[in-house]
């Protein structure tokens, strides 16, 4: 079955505890069931890792390059987004469709915040619309993959 990559950055894992007002109130595990029964009914599977550590974000990138039923992926970097060129070239060496995710609608908040680095390897960016965004993530990623 081919799948997608579910990648969340550092401070992630606090989603539900962590700043509900832009964040949210699911935690990561409810965010990660709701992208995978998203993704379900496009027939597809989800690999969901989240890691505070750019290493191993770039190590979980680099593995589904390896895999060649892998279709693409969700990226939120979390702060990474706004500094990380390291996972900017993982993601062009990736090769293939990425979208990227904010849950807040990073673009109104502070200056730094709407700098993306990761964003001219992606194909979409979606911000502040919760976990809604991800459902369209799914969507656009599977719509790319031309299934
Ligand atoms: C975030 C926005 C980032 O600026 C922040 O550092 C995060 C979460 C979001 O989902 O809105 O950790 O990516």
């Amino acid at each position: 079955m081919t799948r997608l990559l579910l990648l969340h950055g550092p401070n992630l894992n606090r989603l539900g505890r962590r700043d509900p007002a832009h964040y949210g109130t699911l935690t990561l595990a409810e965010l990660e069931a709701r992208v995978r029964a998203r993704a379900r009914t496009h027939g597809v599977e989800v690999h969901a890792f989240q890691s505070n550590c750019e290493g191993a974000l770039i190590d979980a990138i680099q593995r589904a390059a390896d895999d060649p039923d892998c279709l693409g992926a969700i990226v939120n970097a979390g702060a990474l987004t706004h500094t990380s060129y390291a996972l900017h070239d993982a993601l062009v060496d990736f090769g293939r469709p990425v979208v990227e995710v904010h849950l807040s609608a990073v673009s109104e908040r502070e200056p730094w915040r709407r700098v993306s680095v990761i964003r001219p390897a992606c194909i979409a960016a979606i911000e502040g619309r919760g976990a809604d965004g991800y459902d369209e993530a799914v969507d656009r990623l599977v719509a790319a993959a031309g299934r």
